[in-house]
């Protein structure tokens, strides 16, 4: 059964995976965990625990969509690359997740091109065992296939760009990740929270969605949700209007700052312990201090 469907679902042929290709998740998926404690949000750390991805490599997606569909009925489908936007929207509609089967290799642990079953499954399938995501996902999926008849496709493209992928959650104990985008890249996870380069501007739909995005580099500017409810409230209006006058309104540049944005400061860089910035650079001092001769 692996001849492409009218829906684009293919089987995951779970067992054709090589040792090799199994050993490219362990590795991603080890790296990953190690560095998502106190930097993506409860959610995704919850539900990554929950699905139990880590069983000795690439996940059967018939095994986590018991526990997946358990917790909030949505499934992961195979799909042989990236798919039409009226497939992609029908598929989460249906809380069905597409997701690509193939697996980076192992000199490409930080760059690919296409999204692949690491970013797939391990960036978004966590996020999808939260109720309040799992509805906002779907929302989406409905708005996508309204979108279409408006022309505003691109528009909406953006709000999943800097939600569902690239998206910062503020929290009591500073910003969290939650975008798919982030939790499954190493670089990506540090540069967004504790790097000083990048602008981490408060969510507002529309300036949102006039904000186009990057897709060959780290993103210049992230934006910040309060809280999945907040995402959630804000997208249940009807968009008609919104599309009326963002069809009026001029892009505004990735990289720029409006006088009322509101700005977030940068995560301080934090070890396993939780020792602040300063401790840190007194340590790494002392290592020097202890290395000259
Ligand atoms: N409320 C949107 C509409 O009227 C649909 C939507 C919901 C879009 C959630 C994105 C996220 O089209
Ligand atoms: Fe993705």
């Amino acid at each position: 059964m692996t001849a492409p469907t009218h829906d684009w679902t293919i089987d995951q042929d779970w067992s054709a995976y090589t040792d090799a290709e199994h050993q490219v998740w362990t590795t991603l998926y080890d790296r990953q965990a190690r560095l998502l404690p106190g930097r993506a949000c409860d959610a995704f750390l919850d539900g990554l625990d929950k699905l139990n991805l880590h069983q000795g490599g690439i996940p059967d997606f018939a095994r986590l969509n018991e526990d997946l569909g358990q917790l909030t009925g949505w499934s992961i489908v195979a799909v042989p690359g990236l798919v039409p936007d009226a497939v992609f929207f029908d598929h989460l509609a249906h809380r069905r997740f597409p997701a690509g089967r193939f697996i980076r290799e192992a000199h490409q642990l930080d760059y690919l091109q296409e999204p692949d079953v690491f970013h797939d499954v391990f960036g978004h399938a966590p996020m999808l065992a939260e109720p309040v995501f799992a509805d906002y996902m779907q929302a989406y999926g409905e708005g996508g296939l309204r979108a279409g008849r408006f022309a505003q496709l691109h528009h909406l493209a953006r709000l999943y760009w800097h939600t569902v992928e690239f998206g910062l959650l503020e929290t009591p104990a500073g910003l969290r990740i939650y975008g798919a985008g982030i939790v499954s890249s190493k670089k990506e996870t540090l540069f967004s929270l504790e790097d000083p380069a990048p602008h981490r501007l408060g969510f507002n739909l529309e300036r949102l969605m006039r904000t186009p995005y990057r897709i060959d580099d780290l993103q210049p500017t992230y934006f910040v949700i309060p809280s999945l409810d907040a995402l959630l409230g804000a997208t249940l209006q009807d968009f008609a209007p919104l599309y009326d006058r963002l069809a009026d309104s001029t892009d505004i540049p990735i990289g720029v700052v409006l006088a009322d944005d509101p700005k977030f400061a940068a995560n301080r860089r934090e070890l396993d312990g939780g020792e602040s910035t300063s401790e840190l650079s007194s340590r790494i001092l002392t290592i020097e201090e202890d290395s000259n001769p």
